[in-house]
């Protein structure tokens, strides 16, 4: 049968690791797809750049928005990253063609995804975000499919792998800056680390898995917001010395005056399981009214973590078939968006 052709915009370390796991893994997709998966097109700043990749038989494009609208592509793959500018307007242009997208960028769909759901369900395209949030971790599916006759009263975790690798690697003495520079070298965080350190990263993560669980426009402005950046080595040893480990955590819960969502540094029971994440791991957990709490554990961060989210959305389109609509419900129908009202 034909073979479904990728578009790859991005060859960071995402892109890469896309590139390879597609590549490498061609015939067991094949299989698992029902159809050959084939990157025909890539798009990055830098073509000379060696990147330990045979992109002999692409085409090659320097700009996302003339490859989202122009290249022979069934499907749009977007891991360049940056919530305005190339990104967006590529995204765009793929959906407004008709073309599915699958893309990890939190940032974008935090602040534009409602309308680019809207835009998919209107051209029937699809949109796959699992690699958005918490890297590895099949939590986007959790929420749409899984748990979807539960009654979600409250979602939370360790949403960022640059943070939580910086606040372990600090309690076993490393320095802040010492910290964040390993984890930019094993390409965990942000082009621009703030993102990471000031907590924007996670509150975009968030702010998808609010949408996605209590059925509401994305509204990521009204996110109570505390980064890691003033955190101390003194901090975390007080903390431990009362029981207590500090973890950046984002919740987001059902109130009856409407839904809190905050990331904050919060102290945890040190026999708590979100204490017992260390590293790059992220933590997802989500209460139902029906299943109970739930966790899942796992890489939140890096190339081939993120990869392996990537790809299970490109194989589920390959596939065909009813999609889920974008967010869970069709985009058309999410209600707004109500703060609770926040206590003093
Ligand atoms: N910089 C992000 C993190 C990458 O550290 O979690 C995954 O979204």
């Amino acid at each position: 049968s034909q073979a479904l052709r990728v578009g790859l915009a991005g060859l960071g370390t995402v892109g890469g690791a896309v590139f390879r796991l597609l590549s490498e893994k061609a015939g067991m997709l094949a299989a698992r797809a029902g159809r050959p998966i084939a990157v025909t097109a890539v798009c990055a700043r830098d073509r000379m750049r060696d990147r330990g990749l045979d992109l002999g038989t692409v085409t090659w494009y320097g700009d996302p928005v003339a490859m989202a609208r122009d290249a022979d592509i069934d499907i749009f793959v977007e891991v360049m990253g940056g919530g305005d500018g190339p990104a967006a307007a590529a995204v765009e242009a793929a959906l407004a063609a008709g073309r599915s997208v699958v893309t990890a960028n939190k940032a974008l769909l935090a602040t534009r995804g409602v309308a680019l759901a809207r835009l998919a369900e209107a051209s029937g395209a699809t949109i796959g975000y699992e690699a958005a949030v918490a890297g590895g971790i099949p939590i986007i599916k959790t929420l749409r499919e899984a748990v979807v006759g539960n009654r979600v009263s409250r979602v939370y975790g360790i949403l960022n792998g640059t943070c939580n690798y910086i606040l372990t690697r600090m309690e076993e003495g490393l320095s802040f800056q010492e910290c964040l520079a390993d984890a930019q070298r094993l390409g965990y965080a942000e082009a621009d680390p703030t993102f990471d350190i000031e907590g924007h990263d996670s509150a975009h993560k968030l702010a998808i898995l609010a949408a996605l669980a209590f059925g509401t426009e994305i509204d990521t402005a009204s996110i109570h917001l505390e980064g890691i950046s003033s955190i101390t080595p003194a901090d975390l040893s007080a903390a431990e010395e009362l029981g207590y480990r500090i973890k950046l955590l984002g919740v987001a819960r059902r109130t009856e005056s409407g839904i809190e969502q905050r990331v904050t540094p919060t102290m945890v029971p040190l026999v708590s399981a979100m204490a017992g994440i260390h590293g790059v791991l992220n933590a997802v957990a989500v209460d139902g009214d029906e299943v109970g709490e739930i966790m899942l554990v796992g890489p939140g961060a890096g190339g081939t973590a993120t990869a392996s989210a990537v790809v299970g959305d490109i194989v589920d389109i390959a596939r065909g078939g009813p999609r889920p609509a974008t967010f869970g419900q069709p985009a058309q129908t999410l209600t707004p968006y109500r703060a609770a009202r926040m206590r003093a």
